[in-house]
Parts: C-alpha cells; sequence; structure tokens
C-alpha cells in the first residue's frame, strides 16, 4: 500500500516520493503510462510536474484511465493542467515562464489546503496556467498571477495546485502533502531500517552470487553504497577501487583510505590516475565533453584494474551510489530533460545498464535519506555530514575556455543586452557587466547554457539577491550573477585560454582549501550546504585568473538558496585568496538554484 508518484518529468517528481516517505508513507515512482491493473494497490496518485505543455505534441505520453479509477488525485504543476485539461475544464498557454516566490491565498482552507492560514508562500514555476475549471471543481487558492492556483473536487477528492508543495520554499508544503496522505487514508509505517532490509535484499537478488566492484570517491554517496554492498554481500564479494583522478581535494585520497580502513573495510585499493584523466580531457572546453570523456575514462580505468586484478568481468558487475537526483538531472528518467550529464550516465554506463550490470543501491534515494542511511550503517558522523563532492571534482569547477576569440566566450551576447542588464542593476544602484564565458543553469526544468554577469558596488544582500532574480527572470542570455568581492576596482579582464591542467588544477586546489579553512575557521560548515570554489579563466594580464565562491544551502539540492555569509568571513577568506600568487579576483554566486545550478558546469 503506498502513494504512487507518476513522473511527467518535472525536475520534483522524485522529491515528491522524498517528501512522501518523510511522513513515513511508502513512495514510489511509476511511469504515467501504468496499467491500471499495475496501480490498483495504491492509496492515492500524485501527477507530477513537468517540462511540457499540455498541447505540445511532444507531451508525455499517458493513460488516461488512471484518473477515472475513483482514487484520490493530486496533480501539481504540469500535473494539475492534466487534470484540468482532461476532465473538461480549460488550460491556457502562456508566453513566459514564472518562477519563484508567490503568495496564495486560500479561498477554502479544505482538502489538501486544510489548516492552511489565508496567506501562505508558495514556489510557484510555470507558463500555462488553468483558465476554466473542470465541472464539479471549485478555486481553493489563487496568487496575483495565477487566478486558479489550487483546485479541488472534495466529492472525487482530486485535486491540483500550480505550485510545489514538495520543495521547502512552499513553508507550509508538507502540510499539503500530509493532508493528501490523510485524504488517501495511507499507512505510516515506512522507516530506514526496513528500506535498508528491501534494498540488501534486492541487491543479493541483482547480484546473483557475483560481485561487485565499485569505485570509491569518498564522498557520501559511494561510501553508503560501499558499505551498504559490504553488508550485503560480504567483504569477499566486494571490492572498492577508490582512484586519484587528479580532480581531488587537497590530501582527500590519504583521508579515504585511513578512513575506510579505520571503519574495518580492507578491500579497498588505491590507485592514482590522474596522469590518464589529464590526457583524456587535455584542450577540451566545453562541459559536456568534458564530463563525458571523464566518465569514459573511469570505465577505461576499471577495466585496466580489473585486467590488472585478473576478475573476470562476466563475475564482476559495476557497482555506483548514483542517487535519484542524479539521474533525473541526466534526462535518465523518461520524461525529464538533460540539465547536465552526469558522469553516471554517460554512455558507456548506459549500455551496462542496459546489459543489467550495474548495481545503484542509493538509487532511489535523496541525499538527506542517503545521509540517514549512512548513520544507520554506522558511518562516522563527520563522514555522512561532509559537503559533498561532485565525482568529476575540480574538472567541474575549473571552467575552460578557448579564448577571447572562442565560442564559448561569446554565443551571440548582444551588446544591447549588456546595456539594457546595465540599466536594471542602474537602478539598484550597482555597476554591471557580462561575463564572456558561460555557465550551466537549470530553469523550467530545462538546462541552460548563458553568461554570468558581474555586479559591482554595495554589498547590501537583500538587493544583491533582488537584482540578481530581476537579472535571470527578464534576461535570457544572463542565468547566473556574482558579485566581486575583490579588490576594488575590478581589474580590466578579459578571458584567456585555459584546460584542465596540473598548474590550474593545483591552483584550484590551493584556493579551495583556503575557502574550506576559512569556513571552518568561522563555525559556518553546518550553516552552509556546500561551497563550491570555481576557477574563472578570467584575466587582465593573461595569466593570473579569478575565483568564485558558490556557497549554498539546501536540503535536497534540487533548489538551493545562494548564502550570505558575514563579512568577516568575506574579508578573511578574500584577503586570503587574494594573497595567493595566481589569483586576482574573487566573486561570490549570489544566484538560487533554479536558474543557477550548484556547480557551474
Ligand atoms: P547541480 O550542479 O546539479 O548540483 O545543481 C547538485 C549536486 O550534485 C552534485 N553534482 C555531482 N555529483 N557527479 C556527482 O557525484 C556529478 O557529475 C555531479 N554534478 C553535480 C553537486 O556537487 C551538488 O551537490
Amino acid at each position: 500500500m503506498s502513494i504512487v508518484v507518476l513522473d511527467f518529468g518535472g525536475q520534483y517528481a522524485h522529491l515528491i516520493a522524498n517528501r512522501i516517505r518523510r511522513l513515513r508513507v511508502h513512495a514510489e515512482i511509476r511511469s504515467p503510462e501504468t496499467a491500471v491493473a499495475d496501480l490498483q494497490d495504491a492509496d492515492g496518485l500524485i501527477l507530477s510536474g513537468g517540462p511540457a505543455s499540455v498541447y505540445d505534441p511532444e507531451a508525455p505520453a499517458y493513460n488516461p484511465e488512471i484518473l477515472a479509477m475513483g482514487k484520490p488525485i493530486l496533480g501539481l504543476c504540469y500535473g494539475h493542467q492534466l487534470i484540468c485539461h482532461r476532465l473538461g475544464g480549460q488550460v491556457e498557454m502562456g508566453e513566459t515562464h514564472e518562477f519563484g516566490a508567490a503568495y496564495l491565498h486560500v479561498h477554502k482552507a479544505e482538502g489538501v489546503l486544510a489548516g492552511l492560514d489565508v496567506r501562505e508562500r508558495v514556489w510557484m514555476s510555470h507558463r500555462d496556467h488553468v483558465a476554466a475549471l473542470p465541472p464539479g471543481f471549485a478555486v481553493l487558492g489563487a496568487t496575483e498571477d495565477c487566478p486558479v492556483a489550487a483546485m479541488g473536487d472534495a466529492e472525487r477528492k482530486i485535486y491540483g495546485l500550480q505550485f510545489h508543495p514538495e520543495v521547502t520554499h512552499t513553508v507550509r508544503g508538507m502540510d499539503i502533502l500530509d493532508n493528501f496522505a490523510a485524504l488517501c487514508g495511507a499507512e505510516r509505517n515506512w522507516t530506514m531500517e526496513r528500506y535498508t532490509e528491501q534494498t540488501i535484499k534486492r541487491l543479493q537478488e541483482q547480484a546473483k552470487g557475483r560481485n561487485v566492484f565499485l569505485f570509491v570517491s569518498g564522498g557520501v554517496d559511494s561510501s553508503v553504497a560501499f558499505l551498504l554492498l559490504n553488508r550485503a554481500l560480504g567483504t569477499e564479494r566486494v571490492l572498492g577501487l577508490h582512484i586519484d583522478n587528479g580532480f581531488m581535494r587537497e590530501g582527500e585520497t590519504a583521508m579515504v583510505e585511513r578512513l575506510m580502513k579505520g571503519a574495518g573495510l580492507h578491500n579497498l585499493e588505491v590507485v592514482d590516475a590522474s596522469a590518464e584523466f589529464l590526457a583524456a580531457t587535455a584542450g577540451i572546453a566545453d562541459p559536456e565533453e568534458k564530463r563525458r570523456q571523464i566518465g569514459e575514462e573511469f570505465i577505461r580505468v576499471r577495466d585496466r584494474a580489473l585486467a590488472a586484478l585478473a576478475l573476470d568481468p562476466d563475475e564482476w558487475l559495476l557497482g555506483q551510489g548514483t542517487l535519484y537526483t542524479d539521474t533525473i538531472e541526466s534526462g535518465g528518467t523518461e520524461n525529464a530533460a538533460v540539465i547536465k550529464t552526469h558522469h553516471n550516465r554517460v554512455g558507456v554506463i548506459d549500455q551496462l545498464l542496459a546489459e543489467g550490470k550495474v548495481v545503484e543501491p542509493l538509487d532511489q534515494l535523496y541525499k538527506d535519506e542517503a545521509r540517514t542511511l549512512g548513520e544507520t550503517l554506522g558511518l562516522p558522523h563527520h563522514l555522512v555530514w561532509r559537503h559533498p563532492f561532485p565525482g568529476p571534482g575540480l574538472a567541474v569547477r575549473a571552467l575552460c575556455s578557448d579564448g577571447p576569440d572562442s565560442e564559448s566566450a561569446d554565443n551571440g551576447l548582444a551588446h544591447e543586452t549588456v546595456a539594457e542588464a546595465q540599466k536594471v542593476a542602474a537602478t539598484f544602484g550597482l555597476a554591471l557587466d557580462v561575463l564572456p564565458l558561460r555557465s550551466v543553469g537549470v530553469q523550467g526544468d530545462s538546462r541552460t547554457y548563458a553568461h554570468p554577469a558581474v555586479v559591482t558596488g554595495q554589498r547590501e544582500w537583500k538587493t544583491l539577491e533582488a537584482l540578481s532574480t530581476e537579472l535571470t527572470n527578464n534576461f535570457p542570455s544572463i542565468n547566473r550573477v556574482i558579485y566581486l568581492l575583490g579588490p576594488t576596482p575590478r581589474p580590466q579582464q578579459n578571458i584567456k585560454a585555459g584546460y584542465l591542467t596540473r598548474d590550474r588544477l593545483d591552483l584550484l586546489r590551493r584556493a579551495d582549501t583556503i575557502s574550506m579553512e576559512a569556513l571552518e575557521r568561522h563555525g559556518l560548515m553546518e550553516e552552509v550546504t556546500q561551497m563550491p570554489t570555481v576557477l574563472l579563466p578570467l584575466s587582465s594580464d593573461g595569466v593570473q585568473e579569478s575565483v568564485v565562491l558558490r556557497p549554498i544551502a539546501t536540503s535536497d539540492f534540487m533548489t538551493a538558496d545562494f548564502c550570505p555569509l558575514p563579512q568577516a568571513f568575506l574579508d578573511d577568506v578574500c584577503e586570503r585568496l587574494l594573497a595567493l600568487a595566481g589569483i586576482e579576483a574573487v566573486f561570490y554566486d549570489i544566484t538560487h538554484k533554479p536558474p543557477g545550478t550548484v556547480e557551474w558546469e
């Protein structure tokens, strides 16, 4: 018995299941084309959001009989529009996408909105909207821009919300989902211990007597996966390989080794493959291409290591610590758009997946659940709660470029755009420039690859935040905004050529250590969920470079807020970074996710 989430490709589809499980209700994700017979056991159905419009010819296929099963249904965003469209209401196409915080005026605090106040903060993301209700429905709530932000048919227990109750920005979102779980009469008996037992059983069945070989980066995900596999199959049948890919943090490899051996896991080998990874990515500036090469190099190193160990490939499966979020942003679920290719989802691994040769014990989990699982399995607290570090490591934090005349630098950024953006910044009392390089972002369930704007002037967080939102909402060629910490005035900078070389990586490694140590020294480690330090090939003399600090706070990584940190920290870290030979400017990322992803690539 459970609540089934039908995935229409929204970035938040799996987050819905995560939230339902937090209410201790079992939740599963299924395809919208699932047959009615396979949904008989469900207590209720949630139709997720998604990037399509109900009028798109390529809108996700679904089984319309699902809506006539007589089960409680909650439609979110796209799901809300689909209910309206299918049950006889009218959906109107919108011209522009709207994102961000809005206030819901609750007309009727009943059904899923029971117990809510008359005005509630919610997180909106929409283009189309419900223009006319289907028969039997009443409007439960509206926002300024969206007259039918919540609708319901109490008799049939069918509800639709244009906003996202599953993200933390919707302050009473958990209450809304709780109301729905209660309407469904769902049992509240889901626990991490039960999940662990079920997963151990699943792993044993999937392995069918074979062994599992796994890369252990030292991050939370692969460490938890390693532990769980050891628990499921025994240390004899599991082999961990830690590869120093040259993109690690300072001193990382030694620490991983110490930690694992300390936890009694001696089935871990360590290999230095930095030269191979550097060769595989030499001279590549395109972020997707870099990721692809790194993913493929992982497999080559795996095969070499397996050959050296003389393990029979038919007897050894590949284990991965992939989380659900990793899959969804790589377009891994049926209807999701590709935001960025995850290194666990490149071609060769897809092929192994298709052959059934990959085991991913955490593939249903969110980061917070993987951490809880880690603690359940006895991993040391400080390892479980370490800031996450991406598999391709500093490779996705060292931006590369072919130089000033390259495509990556320009991409048709119009001078008028810059002038218009400068006018907007001026109304906030700030100066602005648009950088001749691009970074990855996410908006409305799709990937963007656009320019960061840099603003300079007075440091007033509320103003900076408002300007950042205004710029990214109104200028499609700007998907990220950074603020100059120092020095002032900003040097006259231009983009220079730069690739993944040992020198640049060493420079970034040092800058990263300086930034993380400062965070620790100022007691900000817990307040900040993650703080990438990013190296930009942005220079006044063609030699020195720039760094960006990207501190964010999030519980699920699907949405994140940039963290405004105290002045004392900013002054301290900026001074130390500028004292580092090779660094000439320090910036601070003031972009939420969306529209900016956590990592720049
Ligand atoms: P984004 O940049 O997608 O990051 O907003 C969300 C979280 O995922 C991490 N991340 C990765 N982790 N391999 C990983 O193991 C990857 O390729 C990868 N890309 C992003 C990122 O550090 C953040 O915690």
